[in-house]
């Protein structure tokens, strides 16, 4: 199983950030854990993180080639990007959406998913074990097409 771990815009300042939402993990630490995770999974991943919005969009068609289940967090991405949501359409596999905050009770633009229509799974506000759970989520899900 094959998986592409994504994050998005400002995932690599998670440290930097208000802790009260997204906690004190720095990125590099949150790597390592999913790296973990996925080695009790028996699960093989790659993290990319990426500030650039068409950087994110390539690594989605590039990826189409290897993998076997995406876990995505576009950051505010999320809330606008229809180019994102439609790169991740084109996934034959499951593609689930991680956010470390809780997005259902913050700012009314924060609410909304453009992508919530096309991926298969949501963890929301569950801090870095969302991914825990995502990759949990794949694994027992394997190479499913859509
Ligand atoms: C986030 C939530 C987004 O609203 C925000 O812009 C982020 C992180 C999260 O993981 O909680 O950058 O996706």
């Amino acid at each position: 199983m094959q998986v592409l771990v994504l994050n998005g815009a400002n995932l690599n300042a998670l440290a930097e950030r208000d802790p009260a939402l997204y906690g004190g993990m720095s990125y590099p630490e949150l790597e390592t854990r999913i790296y973990g995770w996925a080695k009790e999974l028996g699960c093989s991943v790659r993290c990319i993180q990426t500030n650039h919005e068409g950087e994110f969009i390539d690594t989605c068609h590039e990826a189409r080639r290897w993998v076997d289940g995406v876990i995505v967090n576009p950051g505010a991405w999320t809330h606008y990007s229809y180019a994102i949501r439609d790169a991740l359409e084109l996934f034959a596999v499951s593609v689930v959406e991680v956010h470390l905050s809780d997005i259902t009770s913050r700012e009314e633009w924060r609410r909304v998913s453009v992508i919530e229509d096309v991926v298969d799974h949501r963890v929301i506000g569950k801090g870095p074990d969302g991914y825990q759970e995502a990759l949990v989520f794949l694994a027992r899900k394997g190479k499913v097409k859509r």
